[in-house]
């Protein structure tokens, strides 16, 4: 388990005011997509959904939710677990499974050409990394994360050892672990904890080319818009001796 101080999260949880119709998906809708770990015990996460699903895919720090909105409505048959404790792109990611985002809804039901196959996690992910059985997710993607510029917190990058061992034990022996950043530094720094723990291998060839299926977020396109390049890093499990 995680201890007491390397549980502190220091992102923001909110921002401006939630307007009444997505305060009403928060309050109607977020209940039943929220997972019940209140048992503080291994759960099966297969049991959340209602049908079997192929895979299990995790999200973390999925922001305005636009990734894992597309990808659960592609992948139908695929159950997505994302985590965001900024409740604002909760209600976001919740407008995008309503059907709602573009416009109002009367309803506070999922939207009709979705299947219910996201669970949502508003808060730090890290609190619920010892619910999860072992190898429970096939693909893990941390897009843009909080890059911590200074070196002084450097250990409150996401991609820091301690996670790094939770996400090797969560991660199916088949499965990927996808980051993308368009800090340098945070590529430089990932790449370092990564060998120096030797849990995963990089196994991308070029990290300016998306992956497969790749689907961007509004920070993606707006850092693009801006100039900036991003770093995509695809990592594989290693088969320990
Ligand atoms: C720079 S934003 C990027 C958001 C989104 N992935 C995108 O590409 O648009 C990083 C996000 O990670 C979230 N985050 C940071 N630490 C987290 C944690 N421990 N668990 C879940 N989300 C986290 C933050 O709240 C923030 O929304």
């Amino acid at each position: 388990m995680l201890g007491e101080k390397e549980l502190r999260f220091f992102g923001r949880r909110k921002g401006k005011t939630i307007k009444t119709s997505k305060q009403q998906l928060i309050d109607e809708l977020l209940p039943k997509l929220r997972p019940d770990f209140s048992q503080k015990e291994k759960v099966d996460f297969k049991t959340f959904f209602s049908n079997p699903m192929k895979e299990y895919w995790l999200e973390i720090g999925f922001g305005g939710g636009e990734h894992v909105a597309e990808l659960s409505l592609k992948y139908q048959d695929v159950g997505f677990f994302a985590a965001e404790p900024f409740i604002n792109g909760v209600a976001s990611l919740l407008a995008h499974l309503n059907g709602s985002h573009e416009g109002k809804t009367t309803h506070t039901n999922l939207a009709p050409e979705r299947s219910d196959n996201v669970r949502i996690w508003d808060d730090d992910v890290r609190e619920v990394f010892p619910f999860f059985e072992d190898g429970i997710f096939k693909k893990i993607f941390l897009l843009y994360p909080d890059p911590w510029p200074k070196a002084r917190h450097a250990e409150r990058r996401f991609t820091n050892k301690i996670n790094q061992q939770h996400l090797y034990r969560l991660l199916d022996d088949e499965g990927c672990f996808y980051v993308a950043t368009d800090v340098q530094a945070y590529a430089e720094w990932t790449l370092e904890q990564v060998e120096e723990l030797s849990l995963f291998e990089q196994v991308n060839e070029d990290i300016s080319l998306p992956p497969q299926d790749w689907v961007p977020t509004r920070y993606e396109k707006k850092g693009i818009a801006a100039g900036r390049k991003p770093i995509y890093l695809v990592f594989q499990k290693k088969k320990l001796k």
